[in-house]
């Protein structure tokens, strides 16, 4: 192998590493694309991240996806942030290049691509709902406000997180608000659930009122069968999504950023539904 045929390495780094399906996705558009480039999964130790980045960097990586539970560990340890990682509080996206590490985060966007362009639902002047207050929530925040959604409520379990979140974002020209699930009386137009209850079976206790026949219900989680959310929504009349067009439009959005090639989602996204 010459130098020049040498395959540029990323990989995504997190605690556990081996359910992870982005190795699979980058192969995927890596080979569309033409791309000379290796992707492979790094356990990093639970108190070792920053030195398994640098490990990694000293062996080559060109850039890095950081999964749980090291996002906020990047967002530290990243010298160059982009607004929307400022914004989320956590990096999901590492850039090494010869000016340091860049951090950006591309789960915001990867939603509102799937929303907006995946699944047909137009979101500017919209009623957003977002079930959630945790580092999911916060991460998906700026991208729907550049969006000119007509406004976002924040509702959570513990509702001063939710009126917290509000607070830090209410610069934004956008009206967003607090609160508690009980109190919500209005019907929106998309509802988002970034609250890790269905990993529990546990559904946010949401008035019914809040579903309407176009709403559009989405879990950024995503399993085989629809989650308890989801049926839940459809039982209420909404139309239904889960997380798994999220995560691959993340995988782009970064695959971008690294490579400046914008891969096809839509074959990929059917690759992966099937094997789940
Ligand atoms: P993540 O990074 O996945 O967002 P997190 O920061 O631990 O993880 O946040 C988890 C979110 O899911 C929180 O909003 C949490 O609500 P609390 O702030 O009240 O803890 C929410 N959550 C978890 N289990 C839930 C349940 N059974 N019902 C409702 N909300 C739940």
């Amino acid at each position: 192998m010459t130098l020049e045929s040498v395959p540029d390495r990323y990989a995504v780094i997190g605690n556990p590493i081996e359910h992870s399906k982005s190795p699979q996705v980058h192969a995927l558009f890596a080979q569309q694309t033409g791309q000379a480039m290796h992707y492979e999964r790094l356990l990093a130790p639970i108190d070792g991240f920053a030195e398994s980045v640098h490990e990694f960097i000293a062996q080559g990586g060109r850039g890095a996806n950081v999964t749980v539970p090291f996002k906020l560990e990047a967002f530290a340890l990243a010298q160059e942030l982009t607004p929307r990682a400022q914004a989320a509080g956590a990096v999901n996206t590492l850039s090494f290049s010869v000016d340091g590490i860049q951090g950006d985060n591309t789960d915001g966007v990867g939603l509102v691509r799937d929303i907006t362009r995946n699944a047909g639902v137009p979101i500017k002047n919209r009623s957003v709902l977002l079930l959630g207050a945790g580092g999911a929530a916060r991460g998906v925040i700026l991208p729907l406000i550049e969006e000119n959604i007509a406004g976002l409520v924040i509702a959570n379990r513990t509702q001063p997180r939710a009126m917290e979140l509000a607070q830090q974002f209410s610069y934004s020209g956008v009206p967003v608000s607090s609160a508690a699930f009980e109190q919500l009386d209005q019907c929106f137009d998309v509802i988002i659930n970034a609250t890790s209850a269905s990993l529990d079976s546990a559904l946010p206790p949401l008035p019914d009122c809040v579903f309407g026949p176009e709403t559009l219900a989405y879990d950024m989680m995503y399993a085989a069968q629809p989650t308890i959310f989801m049926q839940h929504a459809a039982r209420q009349g909404a139309k239904v999504r889960d997380g798994l067009g999220m995560l691959i439009e993340q995988a782009a959005e970064s695959f971008f950023i690294w490579r400046s090639v914008r891969p096809e989602t839509a074959s990929v996204y059917q690759w992966l539904r099937d094997q789940l």
